[in-house]
C-alpha cells in the first residue's frame, strides 16, 4: 500500500544505537518491501485494553489499531484461544459443534437474506474467494472498485487495489471511479456522481468486450479517504450493478464489527443488499481469522462444482475466538460505546476550530479529520498532516493518515475507547497544533 506514515533512512541517524542495530538486522532478513511506521519508530512489547507500551515501559494510547477492536489481549478472547489450543485444534473436515455455533451466531448479526458464511484466514483470502465466485455466477470478469481502494494482497486482487501504487499494475478487466467525496461535494451530487461514475465504469467494460462481475467497496472507503455520510449514498451505484447483471461485494474488512456505532456493518447504514459480504481484522480481536457472508443463491452453484477448502480458515481455535469477540461486542455493549464516543470525539475534533481542521468526518470509532492549508480552497497539506502524526507519537499517541493527498488523519481505535481517552487526544492534537 503506498505509505503515509512510514520511517525512511533519512531519520535512520536520530535513532539510539539499539533501535539502529534492530532496523539493520530486520532490514537485512526481512527485506525492502517491509515498511515502519512513524519518523521515530515504535519497539512495542505489550498490550492492555487501549494502551501500548514499549521497551522502557512507556505507555502509548492507541487510537489506530482496528483488529485489537475489544482493546489489546481481551481476557475473554484470550482464554477462549487458550482454552480451545489445549483441546482440540483440526479443520472444516471433521464436524465440530465450535465452527457450526460460531457461523450461526456471526450470520445471525446480517440480515435474513445474508445466511451462509465461509472461512478464510485473511481479508485478501476472503476477497479473492469473493472474485472467484463473482466470475463464476456472473460469468462475467470485470471489477469495479474506487481510485484508492485496497483490498488485498493476491495476484487477483492486487489488481483491483490501486492504493498499491503505479508500480502494481491494475487488471485489463478493472475500472476504478472516485471515491465520493462528502468535503468537495453536496450530500446530492456525491450520490448521484457515484452512481453515475459506477455506470460510466459498466458501460466502458462493456465497450471492451468485458462483462461486468462485480461492484467492491469498502463501506466506508477507509485508503480513499474515509467517507461515511451521508447514510444511503451506495444505492444508486449498488442499483447499477445489479442491473448490469454483476454482483455488489461490500468490503466490511475495516468497518464491520460495531465499529461505525451505528450498525454492525457498515453497507447497512447504506440501506443496500450486498450478494457477498467480506470481512476479517477485528473478526478475531488479533487471531488470524477472515471470510465471507453471502446469499446461499450466490454460491449454490459454485460449492458443488468447485467445492472450498481452507487449511486454517475456520479452525476450532478461529471459532473459539470469533465467538469471544461476538460475545464481547454485545455483553459490553460495544457497538453503542463507538456510536457515543465517537461522537464526542468528533465534537472535541470540531471544537479545537483550527483552520488547518478543514473537516472532521466519519461514523462512530472511525474518523477523518482532513488537514489543509487552505480551508476555503481546501487545499492538502500533507507535510502538515506528517507533523501532526508524528507530533502525537511523541506525545504516546498513536493515529496514522491516509488519503490521495496524504492529508487526513486516520482516527480507528479500539472500541473500548472512553470518553477520557478522546479528551486525551483531543487535548494533545490541540497541543501539536499550537506548537507548530
Ligand atoms: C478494506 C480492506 N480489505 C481487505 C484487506 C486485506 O486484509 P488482510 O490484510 O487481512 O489480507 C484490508 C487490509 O488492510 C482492508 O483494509
Amino acid at each position: 500500500m503506498s505509505m503515509v506514515n512510514a520511517f525512511s533512512r533519512e531519520d535512520f541517524e536520530r535513532l539510539n544505537e539499539a533501535e539502529r542495530a534492530l532496523i539493520a538486522r530486520r532490514e537485512k532478513v526481512l527485506g525492502p518491501a517491509y515498511r515502519l511506521f512513524y519518523e521515530k519508530p515504535l519497539h512495542l512489547v505489550r498490550g492492555e485494553g487501549v494502551f501500548l507500551y514499549d521497551t522502557a515501559g512507556e505507555r502509548y494510547l492507541d487510537a489506530y489499531n482496528n483488529v485489537a477492536s475489544l482493546g489489546h489481549c481481551h481476557p475473554r478472547v484470550v482464554e477462549a484461544i487458550t482454552t480451545q489450543t489445549a483441546v482440540l485444534n483440526t479443520h472444516t473436515r471433521y464436524l465440530h459443534e465450535g465452527i457450526v455455533d460460531y457461523a450461526e451466531t456471526l450470520t445471525a448479526t446480517f440480515p435474513d437474506a445474508l445466511s451462509q458464511a465461509m472461512f478464510t484466514c485473511t481479508g485478501s483470502e476472503a476477497n479473492d474467494l469473493a472474485v472467484r465466485i463473482a466470475r463464476y455466477v456472473t460469468g462475467g470478469a470485470g471489477i469495479i472498485a474506487t481510485d484508492l481502494a485496497y483490498h488485498g494482497l493476491t495476484s487477483a486482487v492486487a489488481e483491483f487495489s490501486p492504493s498499491l501504487g503505479e508500480s502494481v499494475t491494475l487488471g485489463p478487466h478493472v475500472r476504478t471511479v472516485a471515491a465520493p467525496d462528502s468535503y468537495r461535494h453536496s450530500p446530492e451530487e456525491m450520490m448521484e456522481k457515484f452512481g453515475r461514475d459506477v455506470r460510466a465504469a459498466i458501460a466502458d467494460l462493456k465497450r471492451h468486450g468485458i462483462k461486468p462481475a462485480m461492484l467492491i467497496t469498502d463501506t466506508i472507503f477507509s485508503s480513499d479517504g474515509i467517507f461515511a455520510g451521508p447514510k444511503g449514498f451506495l444505492k444508486p451505484a449498488v442499483d447499477a450493478i445489479h442491473e448490469a447483471g454483476g454482483l455488489f461485494v461490500a468490503d466490511e474488512v475495516q468497518p464491520g464489527f460495531g465499529r461505525t456505532g451505528e450498525a454492525m456493518w457498515g453497507f447497512e447504514r447504506h440501506g443496500v443488499a450486498p450478494d457477498m459480504v467480506t470481512i476479517g481484522k477485528p473478526m478475531g480481536n488479533g487471531y488470524p481469522m477472515a471470510g465471507i457472508v453471502l446469499r446461499p443463491e450466490v454460491i449454490a452453484d459454485f460449492g458443488p462444482r468447485a467445492r472450498y477448502f481452507n487449511t486454517f480458515g475456520g479452525n476450532p481455535i478461529a471459532a473459539a475466538a470469533g465467538k469471544a469477540v461476538l460475545d464481547t461486542i454485545r455483553i459490553e455493549g460495544l457497538q453503542q460505546n463507538a456510536l457515543e464516543v465517537g461522537r464526542h470525539l468528533m465534537d472535541g475534533l470540531r471544537s479545537l476550530s483550527h483552520p488547518a481542521i478543514g473537516d472532521v468526518r466519519g461514523s462512530g470509532l472511525f474518523i477523518g479529520v482532513e488537514i489543509v492549508a487552505d480551508p476555503a480552497a481546501k487545499r492538502a497539506d500533507a507535510a502538515l498532516t506528517t507533523r501532526i502524526v508524528n507530533g502525537l507519537r511523541e506525545r504516546r499517541i498513536l493515529i496514522s493518515a491516509s488519503g490521495p493527498n496524504a492529508n487526513i488523519l486516520k482516527i480507528r481505535p479500539p472500541l473500548v475507547f472512553s470518553r477520557e481517552n478522546a479528551d486525551m487526544l483531543v487535548d494533545a492534537l490541540g497541543d501539536v497544533l499550537k506548537s507548530r
